[in-house]
Formats: structure tokens, sequence, C-alpha cells
């Protein structure tokens, strides 16, 4: 037949196709950091050509010779520089280049950069860093992140779970807490100077979100899990990898309007499975930073935090522990330690209370709490036989406090609608999830980690405002 012939096809896409130019090979760029930064600090390069593209941060004039010192990102102008690798007599490195041509690409005036006057704020040097990331810690950080990401991806997979695009917007609120940011079209039908307040469609005094985009109220995602739950039901094992966003006023330092968050779910699990396979993916991406980002983690430990290098290993290395939230309430109790807010059965720890029990109970090592009380935690957690906890745990580590939180999920129809019912909720805006359980469900456990919590922790930075690129919080969408 006619279609099949390859003849035929040859000769229409000889008639039809115009010749064009190729479009040239891909290759890739290799970084200075690679040439020194391998086991023989590139002695392997001496003799060979090479172009190198890059900023300059250090220039030396000598006598004779200048030294010109160029970095990836970095301060100062621009510059293309061609020469042959040669064997270096300087103590900081092997092997430097001996240049026949420099290109000026782009010219900088370093004095005009307000990054490089030494009495700047820390939030003016944050803001222009964020323009254009110029700084060591920036760059570092950077990197750091990337690697972190990568290896969330690697051992997930390699786990055999599949990793799932969760919606961005969504109509429910997976976490029952109404920090929800709208997503609507009602105010932008505006004449100038913005959105009338009148012509905002109302029924009975209330907005009519009937008219809406989505006829009904909509929101961005704090989470992805109830989404995650459904995939995990057919494929079994699943990760999501997305953005996050909560309208949570919480100027603090480990709090962001719009984060990132890993929710791997696990079918046919429960809470210690959920408890084993948290520990197992911290440890791994911690070790994978350990042997993958070794000169970025040298800068951290000489210039953020001292000892990070040490702190990490022991992470990467010691099984974690896990201990009861009532026996955690005990410890607190028992530690005589005058605390800001209230220790007492029933009430959430505090970030004061976490990092007691990391920094100071266990010695600056992972804790994970388990078995929290029912009314401090979601609807969806499994409730335990003794019907005052559920089976909830959250990681706790040094200087970040909660870096995760997880549980198994009540899998149980007639559990889930009463916990939805005492807690408030609308059961008709979660009739799927409920569908789910109506028509059979296995056990099944996850947890939610945020990534920027992550770089905290892997990096050692104070705020985790520097551990995103552009930060969202409470008055703050710049750039
Ligand atoms: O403890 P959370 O609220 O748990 C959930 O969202 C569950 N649905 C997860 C699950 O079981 N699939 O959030 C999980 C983690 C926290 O432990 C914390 O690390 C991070 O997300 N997180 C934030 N990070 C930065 N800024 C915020 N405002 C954050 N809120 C939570
Ligand atoms: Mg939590």
């Amino acid at each position: 037949p006619l279609a099949l012939s390859s003849g035929w096809r040859r000769y229409c896409a000889a008639a039809a196709t115009p010749t064009g130019d190729a479009v040239g090979e891909f290759r890739r760029r290799i970084r200075v950091a690679e040439v020194k930064g391998g086991e023989d600090q590139g002695a392997a390069w001496v003799g060979k050509e090479l172009t190198v593209r890059g900023w300059v941060r250090t220039c030396r004039a000598q006598r004779t010779v200048t030294f010109v010192e160029i970095d990836s990102i970095n301060t100062g102008a621009s510059v293309l520089v061609e020469g042959v690798v040669a064997s270096s007599q300087g103590v900081k490195q092997k092997v430097e280049l001996k240049v026949s041509k420099i290109i000026v690409i782009g010219e900088s005036d370093p004095t005009s950069f307000p990054i490089q006057k030494k009495r700047a704020s820390r939030e003016f040097l944050r803001t222009v860093a964020h323009l254009r990331p110029r700084t060591n810690t920036f760059g570092a950080v950077a990197r750091v992140r990337n690697a972190l990401a990568y290896a969330t991806h690697k051992f997930f997979q390699d786990s055999g779970f599949i990793w799932v695009s969760s919606p961005i917007i969504t109509a429910s609120d997976c976490e029952g807490a109404g920090e929800q940011f709208y997503v609507t079209t009602l105010l932008s039908n505006s004449a100038e100077g913005g959105c009338l307040v009148n012509s905002i469609p109302s029924k009975d005094g209330r907005v009519d979100w009937s008219q809406d985009f989505f006829c009904k109220p909509a929101f961005l995602t704090v989470s992805g899990q109830l989404n995650g739950e459904t995939y995990a039901s057919a494929l079994s094992d699943i990760y999501t990898f997305g953005p996050t966003f909560r309208a949570e006023n919480s100027n603090t330092s480990r709090h962001l309007a719009e984060f990132w968050m890993i929710e791997p779910e696990l079918a046919f699990a429960d809470l210690n499975d959920d408890m084993a396979c948290a520990s197992a993916y911290l440890q791994y991406v911690v070790k994978y930073i350990l042997e993958n980002c070794k000169e970025d983690m040298d800068f951290f430990d000489t210039w953020v935090e001292k000892g990070i290098i040490d702190r990490l290993n022991n992470v990467a290395e010691k099984n974690f522990v896990q201990m009861s939230y009532s026996d955690a309430i005990k410890l607190l109790i028992g530690s005589n330690k005058k605390f800001e807010f209230p220790v007492k059965w029933g009430l959430d720890l505090q970030s004061e209370h976490e990092r007691y029990i990391t920094e100071v109970a266990f010695g600056g090592s992972p804790v994970i709490i388990r078995d929290y009380p029912k009314e401090i935690k979601a609807f969806y957690m499994r409730q335990n036989d003794d019907g005052k906890t559920v089976a909830a745990m959250d990681l706790l580590v040094p200087r970040v406090g909660e870096l995760i939180g997880g549980s198994q999920r009540e899998e149980r129809l007639d559990y889930l609608e009463a916990r939805l019912d005492e807690s408030n909720l609308n059961k008709d805006s979660y009739w799927w999830y409920l569908d789910l359980r109506r028509y059979g469900s296995v056990p099944h456990a996850g947890f939610g980690l945020g990534f920027e919590r992550l770089v905290q922790f892997a990096t050692g930075i104070d705020n985790i405002r520097d551990a995103i690129p552009f930060p969202r919080v409470p008055g703050s969408a710049e750039f």
C-alpha cells in the first residue's frame, strides 16, 4: 500500500522539504573548577590549549607577569582568554593558563557595585545578590540546591518511585488550615486604577464564586498529598516534587510563602515504613552532596558554619532515633528548662521545644517524634487505637526544627468522615478523596519535606530566604 512504501515517502519528503542549514552540535562547557578540581588537580591538562570564559575574580600585576584569577560566578569584568595549560609554581594551584589572547567581553566598574561596599546592610546585600548572584555564598548555595534536587530524583527513581506532577491550582485544602492563596479572575476586569469593589459579583453579601473562572473558589496548592494518594492507589509508590504555597503570616527564618516540597506516598505501608523511608532519603541526599559538592561544602565549613561537614557526616552515618510525642513532653518537662511557650500534653511543639530536643537532649542528631494528639494534626492522619493520638511523625533537625512532616493515612471511610466533621471541613469538597476509601483502599503512608529547609540544613545558612533564588515572604514579592 502507498502509505507504507518507503520509496513514496522519500519522494514526498524530497519534494516538500526545503533545504536549510544544519544545527550545530551541542557541546558541554567544561568548568574551570572541573579542570582544577580533579584528583590530579589539573595535571592531565598540561600542554593542552584552552579557551576560558568567565568573570575576573582578582588581578595582580607584577613586573614581568600579571596574574588574573577567573571564576564562573564573581565580581568584575567578563573576559575570554585563550592559552595553554602549564604547571604552576604557585602553592595554591597545580596548573595555570599561559595566555596568548585576552578579549574583554563586558567591562565592569567594581566601585559601582554596592555589594562590594563592606558596610552594606545584610538585607541590601541579599537584594543585590538576588538581582545577580555574584557572591561565593549564593553560587555555592545554588549548586548545592541543584545537587540536592538531582539526588532527590535519583533516590526515589532508584527505589522504584514514579514522579507525579500534582496540580498547582486546586479546589481543596489539603492541610485544612485555611492558609491558601486564592486564584481568581474576578478582580481583573477593571477600569484604570484597579478593580472596582462594586464590580465583584456577589450573592447575599458574599463573593459569588459561581461566576469565577473555575465556577467555585480555587487556590494555590498547600500540598500535593491528596493527589499523590490517588496515584499511589493506582501505581504504588510515587513522589511529587514541586512548588507549594502557604499564606501563613510567619515572618521567621524558616517560613516562605512559596517553597518547594517533596512528597512521597508509599502504598502498602505503615508509619514504620514511612519513618524508614524518610531516614534513608535524608541520609542519601546528605551523603550525595558530601561526595559530589566537596569544594562548596569546604566553603560552607570555613565561612558559614564551622564543623558542618562533621555534622553532616554524622547524619549520614548514624541511625536516627524516634520517640513518641508523650515521651517528648515528659523529656521537655523533666529538663526543667524555662521555655517561652508552655509545655503540656495536647499542645503543639514550638520551634524552641523542637530545637531543645535535637540540639540539647540528643546532642545534634535528627530525632523523629511520632504519635501526636489528633487535635493538633491534619484530618487525614490515621487514628491510633488509644483514640487520642494519630500515626503522625515529624523529623526534627538541629537549627531548622521540623524538616519533614508525615503520617500513615486514614484508610477507613467511617473514621475519615468523622474526622472531617470534627475538623469542620466540608465533606462535599473531599468527595473524590473519600471515594478512594469508599471503593477499597490499602494502608498507605507518606511525608513532605520542605526543600528550602533541607538546603538550609545542608549548607548551614541562617535564613531560609537565602535558600531559594527569589524568596516570597509576607510583604515581599520582589523581582
Ligand atoms: O508538615 P507539613 O504541613 O505537611 C504536609 O504538607 C503534608 N501534606 C506532607 C505529607 O504528608 N505529604 O509540611 C511538610 C514540610 C514541613 O515539614 C516543612 O519542612 C515544610 O514542608 N514547610 C515549609 N517550608 C517553608 N516554608 C513554609 N511556610 C513551610 N510550611 C511547611
Ligand atoms: Mg508539619
